[in-house]
């Protein structure tokens, strides 16, 4: 595993790696999230992007219940002073009885306990998550790009109400699973998709154009929480305090648990990545594949790679089923640094609370 390096801090942002989507229009975005820690940063990375336009956010449950991730993800746009579309979506697995929200990792509230909260006025929209993203990608064929960095659900309830999406939508881009790394919740099976695995293995069987970054590579980029606390200090504004607020408590979870990533006081961003791999495809090792997952049984949530074109005996892997391109491989401190220039870039209205 890539350590990270803390001479990150200090550092001058390379602006080439921030320029790379700059000549092209910025790209409309769905964000399918469950906010959550890391879906927090992820988000904010979005709307700090000057190559990415979030056009609209889909709520599920996972690290939290259906309702908080919602909260949330009203709440911390109205932190940045962004006034997007939130639908709420997915409360529970297609067919599996749904696992406890992980408090430990990302607190009760998804955003590391957070002492208090200022108050917002907005509501969610009134469509499901599944309509919502139907009716944003009829309105703008071929354009929008979906990044979901939760379990799969609204995206299997938009196929059910749409089958004809993936002629419709740009492309998919999802955090979740694992091919070589080992799993997160179980030796082999990742979170996302272990909490709804039959949505995932319909997302997986689709055959839309589909990036999968899974724990592969975002086991590979720490990030040091005094990273976060940087950012805080320069921005000095309520939505980088928030997001500092909820990555120490993060850190502090992967920091206890796994050695590595506690030498450096630090976390994974996962879904961070997801978004990264859309500015920055360069950053990143692709193979195309076909990816199935193990639905229940022990091996629940694996994301099963065909790696070698050859034919298999075994029902399940025939040439119908479309390929998956899959991250494999990260320049860890490039996406480190973009990281850092992103959310240190002038992305934030003034704030009376400083
Ligand atoms: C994924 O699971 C969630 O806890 C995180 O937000 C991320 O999407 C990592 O396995
Ligand atoms: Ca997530």
């Amino acid at each position: 595993m890539a350590g990270a390096s803390n001479t990150l801090i200090g550092e001058a942002p390379s602006s080439k790696l921030l320029q790379a989507m700059r000549a092209q229009p910025a790209r409309k975005v769905i964000f399918d999230t469950d906010p959550g820690v890391d879906d927090a940063m992820a988000l904010y990375y979005a709307l700090a992007h000057p190559g990415i336009d979030v056009v609209g956010i889909t709520t599920t449950f996972g690290n939290v219940l259906v309702a908080q991730a919602t909260a949330n993800a009203l709440y911390l746009c109205a932190l940045a002073g962004r006034e997007i579309s939130v639908a709420q979506g997915a409360d529970k697995p297609l067919f599996k009885t749904a696992e406890d929200p992980p408090d430990f990792i990302h607190g009760a509230d998804g955003l590391g306990n957070l002492p208090q909260r200022l108050p917002i006025t907005r509501q969610a929209d009134s469509r499901s998550a599944a309509q919502f993203i139907v009716d944003m990608a009829r309105q703008s064929p071929g354009e929008i790009t979906l990044v979901a960095v939760g379990p799969l659900g609204n995206l299997a309830a938009a196929l059910q109400l749409a089958p004809e999406l993936p002629t419709l939508v740009r492309e998919v881009i999802l955090m979740g699973g694992t091919v070589l790394e080992a799993g997160n919740v179980s030796p082999v099976a990742e979170a996302n998709i272990w909490n709804d695995p039959h949505a995932a293995d319909i997302v997986f069987t689709t055959g839309w154009t589909l990036t999968m970054v899974g724990l592969d590579v975002t086991h590979q980029v720490i990030l040091p929480l005094a990273l976060f606390r940087q950012i805080a200090d320069q921005q000095q504004h309520p939505a980088t305090d928030t997001l500092h607020h909820a990555v120490a408590f993060y850190s502090g979870f992967y920091s206890q648990h796994d050695a590595e990533v506690g030498r450096i006081n630090g976390c994974y961003g996962h879904d961070v990545l997801a978004f990264v791999v859309l500015t920055n495809p360069e950053l990143f090792t692709l193979q195309a594949g076909r990816v199935r997952v193990a639905v229940d049984g022990l091996a629940q949530g694996q994301t099963m790679m065909q790696r070698k074109n050859v034919s298999y005996p075994q029902q399940g892997w025939h040439e119908d089923i479309p390929h998956t391109q899959v991250c494999l491989a990260v320049q860890a401190q490039a996406c480190r640094e973009l990281i850092t220039q992103t959310l240190q870039r002038p992305w934030l209205p003034k704030s009376e609370a400083h």
